[in-house]
């Protein structure tokens, strides 16, 4: 997978050695170094075309803070995704029969150590001897173009399918937005490129997301809960930790996805959040490990787990019970669990 960020702050995302930063570290940092997963750090300032790389300008409409500009945005988003026919995110792209050395950066780029500076890549040993692209159907600054889906059979064989505008899919941080969950992270550990697109300030100006949709780009607005923070750079972090250790072989242990709180595989947790864990010592300052997990009994441990997750979920996230309970996912074991912890679970009781 191909992660492309976008950001006014590069240096949040860790140094230019590309190690050291969040996206070097653990799970992320192996599977990049596996090359599961190639991060290109962009700053969006490249794309500046003033003195003074100015990215951001007073809202229209008035009100406080400052709104990001279109141009900048339109113009980096084009040159990200045309360079991304020639990615190893886009395995379908011919080679070229003639080498290039054209980089995603403008060409307002002060020098091409500049360039290198700020498109860091981490993980990614393929790009550089990666072939270059041929005629270019991605998004493309300041210039119109069209989506052509062809349909199947239709063209002469000798005829290259026409690529559809890009296989890139754009997603924008915002607490404005629909709410990021472990449903989204499984969808986008499918995908073989996302872009990612920091605002700061008062946000971006919405013709660029407008722009990306109508030009046949899939865009989702996100947010990762219910409070403002400062810029998408935290919020990236968080997302891409998210969808990378979903990633196969990333985990290395597929049965943990499906046991996740929120898991998604469908395991006898789905739904709840997880009870509490124990390791050694039995006895700690006084404190015994609940008996049944030392019985060797796989059946009553299993039982007592999802009884404990029950209990915990009604106490923390009674709105995840509910769901459950509307989706038939309680049956009359789980339902006396609950209503023997004093948590009402008929359908009266639950309206609310
Ligand atoms: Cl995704 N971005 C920002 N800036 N603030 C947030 C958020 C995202 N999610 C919650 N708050």
């Amino acid at each position: 997978m191909r992660i492309d960020i976008v950001t006014i702050f590069p240096e949040y995302f860790g140094p230019a050695s590309g190690v050291g930063g969040p996206l070097g570290v653990s799970l992320i940092g192996k599977a990049a170094a596996r090359g599961d997963v190639a991060f290109h750090i962009h700053d969006l300032r490249q794309w500046a075309t003033d003195v003074h790389h100015t990215v951001d300008d007073t809202p229209f409409g008035g009100g406080p803070g400052m709104v990001m500009k279109a141009d900048v945005w339109g113009a980096a988003l084009g040159a990200i995704l045309s360079d991304e026919s020639r990615s190893p995110a886009n395995p379908s792209t011919p080679p070229a029969a003639t080498a290039s050395t054209s980089s995603v950066e403008p060409s307002t780029a002060s020098s091409a150590a500049d360039a290198l500076a700020t498109q860091r890549s981490i993980g990614d040993s393929a790009t550089s001897s990666a072939s270059p692209a041929g005629p270019s159907t991605a998004l493309s600054a300041g210039e119109p173009s069209t989506v052509s889906v062809p349909s199947a059979g239709s063209a002469a064989p000798s005829t290259p399918a026409v690529p559809p505008v890009t296989t890139a899919r754009l997603v924008v941080p915002t607490p404005s937005g629909v709410p990021f969950s472990q449903e989204r992270a499984l969808a986008y550990a499918g995908e073989r490129h996302l872009v990612f697109a920091c605002g700061r300030y008062e946000g971006i100006d919405a013709r660029v997301v407008e722009d990306a949709r109508a030009r046949g780009m899939t865009v989702d607005e996100v947010s990762i809960g219910d409070y403002v923070l400062a810029g998408g750079e935290a919020a990236v972090v968080v997302i891409v930790e998210a969808v990378c250790r979903l990633l196969p072989g990333v985990l290395g242990n597929e049965r943990s996805v499906s046991d996740d709180s929120f898991g998604g595989g469908g395991g006898s947790m789905h739904g709840l959040l997880e009870g509490p864990v124990y390791t050694r010592p039995r006895a700690w300052r006084g404190h015994e490990v609940p008996p049944v997990l030392l019985s060797g009994d796989h059946a009553a441990i299993a039982r007592w787990q999802r009884d404990e997750a029950l209990r915990r979920t009604a106490e923390r996230r009674p709105d995840l019970i509910r769901r459950l309970a509307a989706g038939d996912g309680l049956d009359a074991r789980d339902r006396a669990v609950l209503i023997q912890a004093g948590f009402p679970v008929d359908g009266e009781s639950m309206a609310h």
